[in-house]
C-alpha cells in the first residue's frame, strides 16, 4: 500500500487526455502574447498594496532591493516551471506535472498547497480591492458603515484621516469574490480581448504613476535608505529586506500562469522562456521604479496599516482628478488577477476530484455552462470567509509561504527527473541543471525562512489538515491507486 504514495499518472495517458476530442488547444500564442498573458496575471495587489506594507514594516525605501531579490527567486523557479510545462504540455498546473512525475503523494501536497496560492491569493487581492473601493467612494462623499468594511483584526486609515478600528467584516471584499465566482460559473469564453485591454490599462497606470510622481520625489524620504534593524529579525536592516522580499514576492505570483499555456504556445522551446522570463523582467523593472517613486513621495513610516498606498502616494502629486481615474483602473485591473486565481483554484480541485483524490462533488460540471460550478460555489464561500475576516498582510504572508513551498517542490522535481527519466522528451530544457534548480530552492527557502514565524505555523497546520484528508479520503478513493 505504501507504494501507492509514489504511483505516477502515466504521461502517455495524460497526453492522450489532452489530445482527445474537443480538448485540442490551438498553438496560437506568440512570445509577445505569452509576455502579455504573464503581465495580466502578475500586476495586482502585490504592487498596489503590499509594497507600502513591506516598506513600512520590513524594508523601508530599500523595498526596491526586496523586489529584485524576489525576482531572482522567481527567475530560477520560472526556468524550472518552463521545463515541466514543455515536458507535459498540458493546460494544468504544478499538480498535474507532479502527479505524472513525482507520484501521488507529492502531487497531493502540491495540490493542497496550491489552495494557499490561488484561493488565499484571490482573498488577498479582494481585501486590497475593497480598500481602493473605499478610497474611491470617499472621494464622492460616500461613507459605508465602518463595521462593514473592515475585518475585526485590523486598523484601516483612509486618505481623509478617518481611522477605522472597530470593523466586523469586510463586506466589499466578500461581494467582489461572490460576483467573480458567479461570473466564472457562467464561463469566461471570449475574455482574451478584455484581458488584453486590462494589461494595457495596468501597465499604463504604473507608467503614469512613475512619470508623474518622479518630479515630486522628496529625497529626504530616502533617509535612511536601509533603516536600522529594530532588534526583531523581520524588521529592517538586511534581514528586513529579505522579509520584505518574501512579502512582495506575492507581486510576482502569476508568472507561472504562462507555463500553463505551454500547450498553446507556437514554439514552446523559445516561447516559454521568453514568456516567463520576459514578463518577469518587464514587471521587475516596473516594480522597482514604482516602489522607488512611491517611497520617494511619502515617508515609508506613513504606509503602516495602509492597504492603498498607491493612492496615498499619488495624492502628493496634486493631480486630483487623475487620482480617481487611477483608482478606477486599479479596481478594474484587480478583477483579471482575481479571475485567474479563482479559475486556477477550481481547475486544480477539479483535476484532483477527477483523479479520485477529492469527492466527485468537485468535478461535477454544470449542465448548461460546462464549468465545475460546485467547486466554484465551494470556493466562493471559502475565499469569502478569509476575505471578510483576515487582514491583507496576514493573507499575503500565507500566500507567499505556500507558493514558495510549491516552487521548491517544482525545482526539486525538475532536477530529480533529469536524473531518473533523462529519456523524456523536453521541448524546453532548464539551463545549467542542477545549478538553476538548486539556486531556486535556496532562494525560495531563504525567503520562506524570512517570513514571520506565524506563517510557518499556519503552513504546518494547513499541510497537517491536508495529510488528514489524504489518508482519510484521497488515498482510499484514488483512481490510480485502485488500478
Ligand atoms: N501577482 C498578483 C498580485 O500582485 C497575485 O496581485
Amino acid at each position: 500500500m505504501a507504494n501507492q504514495l509514489w504511483v505516477k499518472k502515466p504521461i502517455d495517458k495524460l497526453l492522450l487526455e489532452s489530445t482527445g476530442e474537443g480538448n485540442q488547444l490551438k498553438r496560437s500564442l506568440s512570445s509577445t502574447s505569452l509576455v502579455a498573458l504573464g503581465i495580466g496575471a502578475i500586476i495586482g495587489a502585490g504592487l498596489f498594496s503590499l509594497t507600502g506594507i513591506a516598506a513600512a514594516e520590513h524594508s523601508g525605501p530599500a523595498v526596491t532591493i526586496s523586489f529584485i531579490l524576489a525576482a531572482v527567486g522567481c527567475g530560477f523557479a520560472g526556468l524550472c516551471y518552463a521545463e515541466f510545462a514543455s515536458m507535459i504540455p498540458i493546460a494544468g498546473s504544478a499538480y498535474t506535472y507532479s502527479y505524472a512525475t513525482m507520484g501521488e503523494f507529492v502531487a497531493w501536497i502540491i495540490g493542497w498547497d496550491l489552495v494557499l496560492e490561488y484561493a488565499l491569493g484571490a482573498a488577498t487581492v479582494s481585501v486590497s480591492w475593497s480598500r481602493y473601493l473605499l478610497e474611491f467612494l470617499n472621494k464622492f462623499g460616500i461613507h459605508l458603515p465602518a463595521q462593514l468594511v473592515c475585518s475585526p483584526f485590523e486598523v484601516v486609515k483612509l486618505s481623509d484621516g478617518t481611522v477605522i478600528d472597530n470593523g466586523l467584516v469586510n463586506l466589499p471584499a466578500i461581494i467582489i469574490v461572490c460576483l467573480l465566482s458567479l461570473l466564472l460559473i457562467r464561463g469566461t469564453q471570449g475574455s482574451a480581448f478584455l484581458n488584453n485591454v486590462l494589461v494595457v490599462v495596468k501597465v499604463a497606470v504604473v507608467l503614469i504613476f512613475i512619470a508623474l510622481g518622479w518630479s515630486y520625489i522628496d529625497p529626504q524620504n530616502y533617509v535612511p535608505y536601509i533603516p536600522e534593524n529594530t532588534g526583531k529579525y523581520e524588521n529592517f536592516g538586511w534581514s528586513g529586506i529579505a522579509t520584505g522580499a518574501a512579502v512582495v514576492f506575492f507581486a510576482f505570483i502569476g508568472f507561472d500562469a504562462v507555463s500553463t499555456a505551454a500547450q498553446e504556445a507556437k514554439n514552446p522551446q523559445k516561447g516559454m522562456p521568453i514568456g516567463i522570463l520576459g514578463s518577469l523582467v518587464v514587471c521587475t523593472i516596473l516594480y522597482v521604479l514604482f516602489a522607488h517613486v512611491m517611497t520617494g513621495l511619502v515617508k515609508y513610516t506613513e504606509f503602516a496599516n495602509d492597504a492603498k498606498p498607491a493612492a496615498t502616494a499619488f495624492a502628493k502629486t496634486g493631480y486630483d482628478s487623475l487620482q480617481t481615474a487611477l483608482i478606477i483602473a486599479i479596481l478594474a485591473g484587480y478583477t483579471s488577477v482575481m479571475l485567474v486565481m479563482l479559475l486556477g483554484q477550481s481547475r486544480v480541485f477539479y483535476s484532483m476530484s477527477r483523479d479520485g483524490l477529492l469527492p466527485k462533488f468537485f468535478s461535477d460540471v454544470h449542465p448548461k455552462f460546462s464549468t465545475p460550478w460546485k467547486t466554484n460555489i465551494f470556493f466562493m464561500g471559502f475565499v469569502s470567509i478569509f476575505a471578510g475576516l483576515v487582514p491583507v498582510s496576514d493573507l499575503g504572508h500565507m500566500v507567499s509561504i505556500g507558493t514558495l513551498f510549491a516552487f521548491c517542490l517544482v525545482c526539486v522535481g525538475v532536477w530529480m527527473l533529469r536524473v531518473k527519466r533523462p529519456d523524456l522528451e523536453r521541448s524546453f530544457r532548464t539551463p545549467l541543471v542542477p545549478f538553476v534548480p538548486i539556486m531556486g530552492i535556496v532562494v525560495c527557502l531563504y525567503l520562506m525562512y524570512s517570513l514571520p514565524v506565524e506563517s510557518w505555523y499556519r503552513l504546518a497546520i494547513w499541510l497537517a489538515i491536508g495529510l488528514a484528508v489524504y489518508f482519510g479520503y484521497g488515498k482510499k478513493h484514488s483512481k490510480l491507486g485502485k488500478e
